[in-house]
């Protein structure tokens, strides 16, 4: 029997209720969400304590956060099934927080390409939280005892954090507290890159707003956005050696084998030798096919706050339960407890 197998079969992840969610967001997390949910006991979290790393206006904060819930429900997270709740409504993530970062090394945390990327040339100036921000992260998985974790292809190096901290945790202190969670990672859209330039990732602080698809964005838009998206002169290759090296194209690609639920070569074959305005008109029917649904159903969900709100309390109430146990457990083994 594996060690796992004691550990109830646990699915976390976390989006973070900053500037809206793009279809990155959606192919890479959200999308993937919706199966796990029949065969685990599933957690999803808006990341509001991740969010507010780097400035957020607190109004906006709020109306954003629930922005995130009703994108769930509408993606298709069914809160009767699935526990869907703000991340500063349980405040054992913080507590246990505080535990892990006396857990983790500082050489781990030198090590983490994204701070590098966000902090830039500005690391003196940059809050510590975003410094310590996979440590947070780490605790939303653990204090659940997640066993699963999806997420997109930026993630994994934090998901590494988060099974280093495991190892250490329950080596220092001689028990088994933890599971080591496994992350899940979509191959087909584990990243989804910028419509602007193939070599960027599809990101909410990419300055052009045509370098990426909102799941708010309307018809109209996507059509225009997908219409702008760069592409080459020449027709789309026919080769798979000359397309990789069409970083644009082979995005588009992606993002249509993605929505379709086939497979990237079944597209390339559809569409090797033929016009990018063959693909990209078909693109567009498509993403609006998936997307209008989506949108329609958040528009009406964020109308309805009494409803959110609802959902989001009623989640963190469920979810707090488990994080007590586990927290108890936590100060009990490393003698915080009385
Ligand atoms: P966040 O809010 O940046 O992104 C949410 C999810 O979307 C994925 N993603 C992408 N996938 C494919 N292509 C892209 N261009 C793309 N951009 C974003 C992310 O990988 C993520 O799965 N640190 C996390 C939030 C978090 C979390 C957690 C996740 C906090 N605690 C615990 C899992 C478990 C983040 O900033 O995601």
């Amino acid at each position: 029997m594996s060690k796992e197998s004691s550990f109830t079969q646990r699915v976390l992840s976390g989006v973070q209720p900053t500037g809206g969610l793009h279809i990155g967001n959606y192919l890479g997390a959200i999308k993937n969400f919706v199966p796990l949910q029949k065969d685990y006991e599933s957690l999803f979290c808006v990341v509001d304590l991740h969010a507010i790393t780097v400035w957020q206006d607190p109004k906006e904060l709020i109306t954003k956060k629930r922005e995130v819930a009703a994108a769930f429900i509408a993606s298709g997270i069914d809160p009767k099934k699935s526990l869907i709740f703000n991340q500063s409504d349980v405040p054992e993530h913080t507590q246990l927080s505080w535990v892990l970062n006396c857990v983790a090394r500082m050489g781990w945390l030198n090590r983490m390409t994204q701070f590098k990327d966000k902090a830039g040339k500005n690391k003196e100036n940059v809050s510590v939280g975003l410094y310590t921000y996979p440590i947070l992260m780490a605790s939303d998985i653990l204090i659940y005892k997640a066993t699963h974790v999806p997420v997109g292809e930026d993630q994994k190096q934090h998901l590494e954090l988060a099974r280093d901290i495991v190892l250490k945790f329950n080596n220092d202190f001689e028990k088994e507290l933890f599971p080591m969670p496994e992350p899940i990672i979509m191959e087909k859209a584990a990243r989804i890159m910028s419509l602007r330039d193939g070599s960027k990732k599809m990101s909410k602080s990419d300055i052009s707003e045509y370098s990426r698809i909102m799941l708010t964005d309307s018809n109209d838009e996507i059509e225009k956005k997908i219409k702008k998206a760069k592409t080459d002169a020449k027709p789309i290759p026919d080769s798979l050696k000359e397309l990789e090296l069409m970083l644009e194209a082979k995005n588009l690609i992606t993002i249509y084998a993605a929505f379709e639920n086939i497979s990237f070569d079944l597209i390339h074959k559809r569409y090797g030798g033929k016009n990018f305005s063959e693909l990209k008109k078909d693109l567009i029917g498509t993403v609006i096919d998936k997307i209008e649904p989506i949108r329609e159903e958040m528009i009406k969900l964020t109308d309805d706050q009494k409803y959110l709100d609802s959902i989001l309390e009623s989640g963190s109430i469920k979810a707090r339960n488990i994080a007590k146990e586990v927290l108890n457990e936590v100060y009990d083994v490393t003698g915080l407890s009385n």
